[in-house]
């Protein structure tokens, strides 16, 4: 058995040590919000924050992240469900194309913000450059950042 702390829920699972946090995200809590793309740390659909850092959720052994503080895409609006403005810049830019990269590239978008409220435009490209979007998004992308920024 393995504690999680999830958005700030205790949750105990019944896994393998070495289970992939993502497969527990997804298949043991059914917080399908965060994606499956790659598995290799490649293109960060399965991005999560690990005490507010993004981390890859496909390549972290779940039990190297017991009892410290996981968020997933579902954890980000507030208490009283508001989204965050990250997500509400999502919106207003309409972003998402297929949607498949973009709840990953919100969590490194979040974390950014959270580290950095006023990045420049190669803080951005430093921050997103491990997120890739096959609908070629990026632009889109850039601005919502630079409008939660302003927020
Ligand atoms: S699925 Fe984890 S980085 Fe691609
Ligand atoms: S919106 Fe389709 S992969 Fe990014």
């Amino acid at each position: 058995m393995i504690e999680l702390k999830v958005n700030d829920q205790i949750q105990i699972v019944d896994v393998e040590a070495d289970t992939p946090l993502l497969w527990v995200i997804r298949e043991q809590l059914n917080l399908v919000g965060t994606k499956f793309g790659c598995g290799m740390a490649q293109c960060g659909a399965c991005t999560v924050h690990l005490n507010g850092q993004p981390i890859r959720s496909c390549v972290t052994p779940v039990s190297a992240v017991a009892g410290q503080a996981i968020t997933t895409i579902e954890g980000i609006a507030d208490d009283s469900g508001k989204l965050s403005k990250v997500q509400q810049a999502w919106i207003d830019e309409q972003v998402p194309q297929c949607g498949y990269c973009q709840s990953g590239q919100i969590m490194s978008a979040v974390a950014l913000l959270e580290s950095n409220p006023n990045p420049s435009d190669s803080d951005i490209d430093a921050a997103m450059r491990g997120n890739v979007c096959r609908c070629g998004m990026y632009g889109r992308i850039k601005q919502a950042i630079k409008n939660a920024a302003s927020v």
